[in-house]
């Protein structure tokens, strides 16, 4: 069993997206058995708990500096035992010690189809304002390894979806949400946990490696 923790600052719908995706077994072999949020008023929160997932806060304005906030988010990940920490819309830059500590073990969705609009300053609704002003016709989502970089990591899946003329920002967020994000994050960890299902020794949390 794939243990997976969540790290969401927002909304949550692809923690939504894996949630359904667990409960509806496109995604196999997989728990969520955590849920972390840097933003307490996050509504990503109220559907782990509407869900009975194990979740916290564990926010920057805790904490006298982003050395003390970096530790603790750690010791949360921690605490968890994950297998797999994905970054389901997480608007925080991963502390180097978590990247190195489960390294090929953190995967993001971000989306606009890397390398374009991706790096520092776009995260959100500011990646779709940008590509709108460029004038690109097609855009999409990326899911990928996390590494030291912004958004710099092996790529897994990607999904283009199309820009219409008349698109506003939050109009072209949401197709390429329901068009690519809410399908290759879920399938991504599905293709993860099947891996890992079919290593020797599968079934052991393999977080003490
Ligand atoms: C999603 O569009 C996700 O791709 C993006 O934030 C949104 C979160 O929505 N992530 C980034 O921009 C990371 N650079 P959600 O909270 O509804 O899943």
């Amino acid at each position: 069993m794939l243990r997976v923790v969540v790290c969401v600052s927002g909304g949550g719908t692809n923690l939504q997206a894996i949630i359904d995706g667990v409960q509806n077994k496109t995604i196999q072999n997989t728990a969520i058995v955590g849920v972390i949020s840097n933003n307490r008023n996050a509504y990503a929160l109220t559907r782990a708990e509407e869900n009975g997932i194990p979740n916290c806060c564990v926010s920057p304005r805790d904490y006298a500096d982003r050395a003390d906030f970096n530790t603790a988010l750690l010791q949360a990940v921690k605490h968890y035992e994950p297998d797999l920490v994905v970054l389901a819309g997480f608007l925080v830059a991963i502390p180097q010690e978590m990247i190195q500590e489960y390294r090929d073990r953190i995967i993001n969705i971000h989306p606009s189809l890397i390398p374009s609009f991706c790096g520092k300053g776009f995260y959100g609704l500011k990646v779709h304002e940008a590509a709108l002003a460029r004038g690109v016709k097609v855009t999409g989502a990326t899911v990928h390894y996390v590494d030291e970089g912004l958004d710099t990591g092996r790529i897994i899946a990607q999904k283009a979806v199309e820009i219409l003329p008349e698109d506003t920002p939050e109009v072209l967020q949401r197709r390429v949400m329901e068009q690519a994000e809410w399908i290759i994050l879920p399938r991504a960890i599905n293709e993860i946990a099947s891996r890992q299902s079919t290593e020797p020794g599968s079934g052991t949390n393999t977080n003490k490696r």
